[in-house]
């Protein structure tokens, strides 16, 4: 092999290897906690599965015309190709018709099933699009209602139904793994029925562009057996519980003298605004601000002194002014309501 046919190959390798990584990140792209080909719902399965059907569809087109292509391009001498009417009416007109007549058929067919109402007694979660978080409210039937924020737990194999609607502007409801997305609108009130079919946890996101902090509003789902979600579901409708020890104690009276329970209910409480997220069981959610900070008393200290820099454009006010020790007594009453 000469020097120069080795310097040649060298770019060849690079490419093949590229090429093999993207086709890796792509496949790890299909699984995790926020894939719509990782499906753990119903709805996500059938999505999932007129992806792959139309992706098929797709390739058989593609891999159609380039062989024209380099028929074509081959021999050049033949002149069937643009002569007889035979390769256009089939190649232009009736495969493609009936392909995409069929992906078009298939696709109208899972429609009704995603518009079907859930059957009377299921388990209905009223989810409210802020900017930028999600107001969610268990409605049970005859029992009172609970309200939450950023969080959302499942029976596994029980069917439900999202209410949907919005606050202020135009959200979207997603989570890939389960299904959607649906438009939460102000003013109308938008559904999405499903049936988780695996428990886990997954990650639900906002879909629609709704303003700066569009990409920092998500949620957490968790799919889990019916007794444990009944524990769970309980334990939410339950009042906050007391600080246990100093520390909590001096948290809680800051969060009076600075007037949070204005904006924030805290249920069992004075604390009954209903302006910002319901922090009742705050310190037991899966994440804090709607997923961007992790959930201890040094995410909560972060999120109070720089609402306005970690969450552009959001409503609550940055209190940049509480001394440290007030900061850490707050947080650590807070990080205490599980
Ligand atoms: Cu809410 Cu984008």
């Amino acid at each position: 092999m000469t020097p120069s046919s080795t310097d040649a190959a060298q770019p060849r390798v690079c490419r093949r290897i590229g090429l093999i990584a993207a086709a890796l990140a792509a496949l790890v792209g299909c699984g995790g906690i926020q894939s719509a080909l990782d499906p753990a719902a119903d709805q996500a399965e059938h999505l999932a599965e007129l992806f792959w059907w139309m992706t098929g569809g797709v390739l058989i087109i593609w891999f159609a015309v380039l062989g024209l292509a380099l028929y074509a391009v081959r021999a050049p001498e033949r002149q069937d190709l643009t002569g007889p009417h035979r390769l256009i009416v089939w190649g232009g007109v009736i495969v493609p018709t009936l392909l995409l007549s069929l992906l078009l058929v298939y696709g109208l067919a899972l429609v009704p099933e995603f518009l079907a109402p859930a059957r009377p007694g299921s388990l209905r979660v009223r989810v409210t699009g802020e900017q930028y978080w999600w107001r969610v409210r268990y409605q049970p039937d005859g029992r009172a209602p609970v309200d939450l924020a950023n969080e959302i737990r499942l029976p596994v194999g029980e069917e439900v139904e999202f209410l949907l609607d919005s606050k202020d502007v135009i959200h979207s409801f997603w989570i890939p793994a389960l299904g959607g997305k649906v438009d939460m609108i102000p003013g109308r009130q938008t559904r999405l029925r499903l049936l988780p079919t695996r428990t886990g946890t997954f990650r639900g996101t906002c879909a629609e562009y709704c303003g700066a902090s569009h990409a920092l509003m998500s949620f957490a789902v968790v799919v889990q057996e019916k007794a444990e979600f009944e524990r769970w579901l309980e334990a939410q409708a339950a009042p906050a519980r007391p600080p246990s020890d100093a520390l909590a104690h001096t948290g809680r009276d800051v969060l009076f003298a600075n007037g949070c329970g204005a904006c924030h209910a805290l249920r069992g409480t004075a604390a009954d605004g209903v302006v910002g997220p319901d922090l009742t069981h705050v310190g037991g959610r899966a994440s804090l601000a709607a997923g961007i900070l992790p959930n201890h008393a040094a995410g909560f200290s972060r999120w109070i002194a720089a609402t306005d820099v970690l969450k552009p454009g959001v409503h609550m006010p940055a209190f940049g002014m509480l001394a440290a020790a007030e900061s850490s007594a707050l947080a650590a009453y807070l990080e205490s309501l599980e």
